[in-house]
């Protein structure tokens, strides 16, 4: 079932219906329901402007975060649309005559997305990218300007509006994005990569930061550990650092992220030993079969505050922990997450904090998992 359409994605859909069916591929990114990757095969069923026949490539949708691949997925499935789920943003968008995305939150997630249309679509290709207005910036027409001779706004409708973008900037031969990026951090010893949707970029977050200052104190015989949420792989490739006999399975909604997370590995040393993996939940981990899990848990879902993805990851942190196993989790200090853990996984004590975080340790409960998120032994909590 497709899920309901917002403002967004019926203005998308009208500006991009407009002028009818382009004669080359379409391809819509980061659709998150797959309302408009359905409705655009809905409205040019049969029909191509160049008299073409409709072949599998001619729509396309690429998304980064899998809970969304598989919603669209699932939806364009059950309606029979013949959709091609691309893997990579370049496959998506090559030769493409018309890009539909939802404005991401950060310019550095919509320079790559801008930088990559403009070198592999079309040179006549046409990227419509909409938003709400109020989480619309000027620096987002700055950065589409970078790499299209022409964009403009749509006029609003329902408060959100298109930026529409042609006449691709392409880059000189032989070179292409200029992402992921890398930088070194002379304090930390780690070199960092990133691609522009990757939480903190090339930066060290100071979440990030306060509970790297805590590895060190992980269990010296953990000999598998996850890092949930890894973002650029900075805790994991940390923790792999500190427990050099360890595997350390590093996993994120993200392919984004996935992928600096591997480069990151590589970058310091421990790349066999990170296991990256593009899962939003921990399903393909037995119970009881993990020693340490690290997290960082996102605070927000796209520009809306919302904790269920925090409170998902520590249930399933709980199950996939051994009894005796631990989490070590960085949270803003004002969040209501040491009630959770203690529920949740078992006793909890305060690391450390700081004016802004709260490092917490919960060990999980020593009568073992019970699968369900549901606490073994945390009823009495020393802290
Ligand atoms: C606050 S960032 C932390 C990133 C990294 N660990 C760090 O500290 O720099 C949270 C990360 O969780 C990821 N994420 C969100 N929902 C997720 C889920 N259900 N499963 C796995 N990762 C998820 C996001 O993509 C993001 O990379």
């Amino acid at each position: 079932m497709n899920a309901p359409e917002d403002a967004v994605d019926r203005i998308l859909l009208a500006e991009a219906v407009e002028g009818g069916r382009p004669s080359g591929p379409v391809a819509t990114v980061d659709d998150p329901t797959g309302f408009l990757t359905l409705a655009l095969a809905r409205a040019w069923a049969g029909s191509t402007g160049s008299g073409a026949t409709p072949d599998e490539e001619d729509l396309r949708a690429y998304a980064d975060s899998a809970a969304e691949d598989r919603a669209a997925t699932d939806a364009t499935t059950a309606a029979g649309a013949v959709v091609e789920h691309a893997t990579t943003l370049a496959g998506a968008v090559a030769d493409a005559e018309l890009v539909v995305l939802r404005l991401p939150k950060s310019l550095a997630a919509l320079d790559e997305i801008a930088a990559t249309v403009a070198a592999a679509a079309s040179p006549t290709v046409r990227l419509l990218a909409g938003g709400r207005v109020k989480h619309m910036t000027r620096g987002m027409n700055d950065v589409l300007a970078r790499h299209f001779g022409s964009v403009r706004a749509s006029l609003g409708v329902q408060k959100s509006r298109v930026l529409v973008a042609e006449r691709p900037v392409r880059p000189a031969p032989g070179r292409g994005p200029d992402y992921p990026r890398s930088e070194r951090h002379e304090d930390l010893g780690l070199t960092v990569w990133a691609h522009g949707s990757a939480f903190a970029g090339t930066g060290v977050d100071l979440g990030t930061r306060l509970l790297l200052s805590q590895l060190d104190r992980l269990p010296a015989g953990a000999t598998t550990v996850v890092d949930l949420g890894c973002g650029t792989g900075l805790l994991a490739t940390a923790a792999a650092r500190q427990l050099p006999e360890a595997t350390v399975w590093a996993t994120d909604d993200s392919r984004a992220a996935v992928w600096s997370t591997t480069a990151t590995a590589r970058a310091n040393g421990v790349g066999d030993q990170v296991r990256t993996r593009w899962w939003d939940s921990l399903a393909d981990l037995g119970p009881a079969s993990v020693d340490v899990v690290v997290c960082n848990p996102p605070f927000h879902r796209g520009t809306a505050k919302d904790s269920g993805a925090a409170l998902a990851m520590f249930a399933d942190a709980a199950r996939v922990l051994r009894p005796g196993g631990e989490l070590w989790v960085v949270f803003n200090s004002h969040l209501p997450y040491l009630p959770v853990l203690r529920r949740v996984v078992g006793s909890t004590i305060v690391a450390t904090q700081d004016p802004h975080y709260l490092v917490t340790r919960s060990t999980r409960g020593r009568t073992g998992p019970r699968g369900d998120g549901r606490p073994t032994s945390a009823a009495s909590d020393p802290s």
